[in-house]
């Protein structure tokens, strides 16, 4: 924390609020064309999952499966995002949030046979006309982990029929909202699609086999490939790109084992997804931690995979600590003594940068990056009508100093995005977990705007004001 320039508040210090969310004079975040915005998902906001002839999702199964999501939460009304976004998109505006990152739920907007839901297609035309009216920069998100029902019926990401009909959606959808969307994202993190949903069941659609996560993974990245073209034809104004998840992972020791079994952990992580996208082949260490799970692919399909991004979304939360498992794995050796957060996810703001730097030198053609979420899950309380989320604020400072740190070592990034805009469903952790900087109460669906947007709201401001 010493060399920090944005060193404040520790989170466990008497007074964090008395530091002002303001980065250094020489900060990037500073310029006025760095992107900093909110992000939010369909599932985990909307409810109104069977109005306007929306058809379920795979978490709406999921959900409704007893075990699988904590106190039995689903989504059926989250947020009740879908009969208030007017409010929402006022909230967002008055913080001074320059970017909004939403995601469309596919079941709402296209029936079984492939035609369009016109209702489900209007709810996603008027709040996006709004965001433009406002001057918000918008990145759209077309799958952030609500598989129609009836295509996990067929198979789901197992199917390479899927990628297929992902195409269709992504059609019509950059047709229908052309001119209304700054940023095209095809995938929210394919690593959570295939192996928490296929590979270790811990998300829907609950199924557990390490070999189905690669062939999962793989018409993903195809679904994604396949539908680049398609995006660029149809909104050629946009940028297209796709959103990966990061994590870090570090050896436990220096034995040449623990060394092997960090480097395993980020090919397992990171360059599961990376490699292909940017280098066009799976990263061969891959198939050493899970020998005999190469998935089934054509001829062509890595080209396609590989094809040019105009940006990369970045999604990072934590570092893991890990250790040989003996075998030619790793195991997590959780680090005591150091900061959590409400999901027991390690603070460690370091891992960001070295991870965007590392990136940088590993893949020359690094597309521009934009930091599609970062954020933490407090369990916070709204005494006398505030919201004092102190961890938040301090986690919020490091992350953007790491951020900025990168820039300054050559990384190029163009924004960055709270996760989230507001509490919501946290998937398998329900609504306990409260990621927003806006609090919500559930019983009421009344919003309490936390000190931590406050704060960067203010920044905003005097960063506006200034000539
Ligand atoms: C990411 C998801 C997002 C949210 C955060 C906490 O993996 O993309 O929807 O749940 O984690």
């Amino acid at each position: 924390m010493a060399n920090d320039a944005f060193a404040v508040s520790d989170a466990r210090s008497p007074h964090p609020l008395a530091d002002p969310f303001s980065p250094p004079a020489d900060s990037a975040l500073w310029r006025k064309n760095f992107l900093l915005g909110a992000a939010t998902a369909s599932y985990q906001i909307e409810g109104a999952v069977d109005e306007d002839g929306r058809l379920p999702s795979i978490w709406d199964t999921f959900s409704a499966t007893p075990g699988k999501v904590l106190a039995g939460d689903t989504g059926a009304v989250a947020c009740d995002h879908y009969h208030r976004w007017e409010a929402d998109i006022d909230m967002l505006v008055s913080l001074g949030l320059e970017g909004y990152r939403l995601s469309i739920a596919w079941p709402r907007v296209m029936d079984a046979a492939g035609s369009p839901n016109r209702k489900g297609l209007d709810f996603y035309k008027r709040l996006l006309n709004r965001l433009k009216e406002k001057g918000i920069t918008t990145f759209v998100t077309l799958y952030h982990w609500d598989l129609p029902q009836h295509l996990e019926d067929r198979g789901g990401w197992l199917n390479r029929n899927t990628a297929y009909r992902f195409v269709d959606y992504a059609d019509l959808m950059s047709r229908e909202l052309a001119g209304t969307v700054d940023a095209w994202a095809t995938l929210n993190e394919p690593w959570c699609s295939a192996y928490l949903g296929y590979g270790n069941g811990l998300h829907a659609p609950g199924l557990a086999d390490v070999c189905f996560a690669t062939q999962a993974m793989h018409h993903l990245l195809l679904a994604h490939g396949l539908a680049m073209p398609v995006l660029r034809a149809n909104d050629p104004a946009s940028q297209k790109g796709i959103v990966a998840n990061i994590g870090r992972g570090t050896p436990n020791s220096d034995s040449a084992a623990d060394q092997r079994a960090a480097h395993l952990f980020e090919v397992q992580h990171n360059a599961w997804i990376l490699d292909p996208l940017l280098k066009g082949a799976y990263p061969q260490d891959l198939f050493e931690l899970w020998p005999g799970t190469e998935p089934l692919m054509l001829d062509g399909d890595m080209q396609t995979i590989s094809a040019s991004l105009d940006f990369l979304g970045i999604n990072y939360y934590f570092r893991t600590n890990v250790a040989s498992d003996g075998a030619h794995g790793f195991r997590d050796v959780p680090l005591e003594g150091v900061e959590r957060t409400q999901m027991g996810w390690e603070v460690y703001p370091d891992g960001l940068r070295d991870l965007l730097t590392g990136f940088n030198r590993t893949y020359r053609n690094l597309p521009p990056i934009y930091i599609t979420e970062n954020g933490m899950a407090s369990d916070d309380k709204v005494i006398d009508g505030h919201v004092d989320d102190t961890q938040r604020i301090s986690f919020l400072k490091r992350h953007l100093a790491a951020v900025d740190r990168a820039i300054k070592a050559g990384v190029d990034i163009r924004g960055y995005f709270l996760w989230s805009l507001m509490d919501n469903f946290e998937w398998a952790f329900g609504y306990e977990r409260r990621f927003g900087v806006v609090h919500v109460d559930y019983s009421t669906q009344k919003r309490t705007v936390k000190r931590s947007a406050e704060l960067v709201a203010k920044f905003l401001k005097e960063r506006k004001a200034q000539v």
